[in-house]
């Protein structure tokens, strides 16, 4: 049976890039965001590229409904071997730490922290029974460095990637790798950078940062997948 990697937050940006790259090493894809239709069409563009698809709907900030969602697609596909979590919404914005408060946290919290560890947690079983298994964590880059202006979502990021790393020292032996990629550009065909395009540019916005092509971080997913000779990669 074919390897499957889900992809959570599966978006035109960075999730397409990464459904098509494995896919492309013949994984079977299982695609997770909110809207239906999205899913679909990105299903439909994986199967003219040869890959199979499917998509589950699901709200990824709400981590108590993360076991009935990895076993809907065990259902689906029989098994998951890679995880790749990586959700953005236009709604998700940066504050100033000045102006971050508890309510902006913990807004936050639920999809950048608490989502991701229940789905480690529900998937560590199958992979440690198997000896195999990869968890693949996207943030922004503030989560290793941080900037001014780029708070609020940042400090959820860095505790992500500080239990990313703890992951990584105990299940490495096991055959189990965790690694995070930080992105530090604007991320090419996602919604973000639409966005961006229609506000224009300025001092402390987005428009800031250089612009990646997903495909390109795709492919430092596959290597970091294939190698599993680092823990972090930042880009650029
Ligand atoms: N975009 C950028 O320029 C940029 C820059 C730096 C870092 N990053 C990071 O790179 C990763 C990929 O970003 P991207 O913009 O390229 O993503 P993408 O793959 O284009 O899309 C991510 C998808 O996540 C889904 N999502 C958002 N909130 C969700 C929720 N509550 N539950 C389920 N799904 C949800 C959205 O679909 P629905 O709305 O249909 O749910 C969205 O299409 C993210 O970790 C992001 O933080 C992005």
């Amino acid at each position: 049976m074919s390897k499957v990697i889900a992809v959570f937050g599966a978006g035109t940006g960075l999730g397409a890039s990464v459904a098509r790259r494995f896919g492309r090493e013949g994984f079977r894809v299982a695609l997770v965001a909110r809207r239906r239709e999205r899913l679909d069409a990105l299903v439909e563009r994986l199967a003219e590229d040869g890959v199979e698809a499917a998509g589950f709907t699901a709200d990824l900030s709400r981590p108590a409904e993360v076991p009935a969602l990895i076993a809907s697609i065990r259902d689906r596909f029989g098994r998951i071997d890679v995880i790749e979590y990586g959700p953005f919404g236009t709604e998700q914005n940066f504050t100033p730490a000045a102006e971050t408060d508890a309510a902006v946290l913990e807004e936050g919290l639920p999809m950048f922290l608490l989502t991701p560890v229940e789905v480690v947690r529900a998937v560590l079983p199958e992979w440690t029974e198997r000896g195999d298994g990869a968890f693949l964590l996207t943030t922004g880059v503030t989560a290793v460095h941080p900037m001014p202006r780029l708070s609020g979502l940042a400090p959820l990021g860095a505790a992500a990637r500080n239990y990313l790393y703890s992951l990584h020292g105990e299940l490495a032996d096991a055959g189990i790798y965790a690694g995070t990629l930080s992105v530090g550009a604007m991320i090419a065909r996602s919604e973000l950078s639409a966005l961006v395009a229609q506000a224009g540019t300025g001092e402390g916005t987005a428009s800031e940062f250089p612009v990646v092509d997903p495909d390109d971080l795709a492919e430092h997913y596959w290597d970091m997948y294939t190698k599993r000779d680092r823990i972090e990669q930042i880009y650029p």
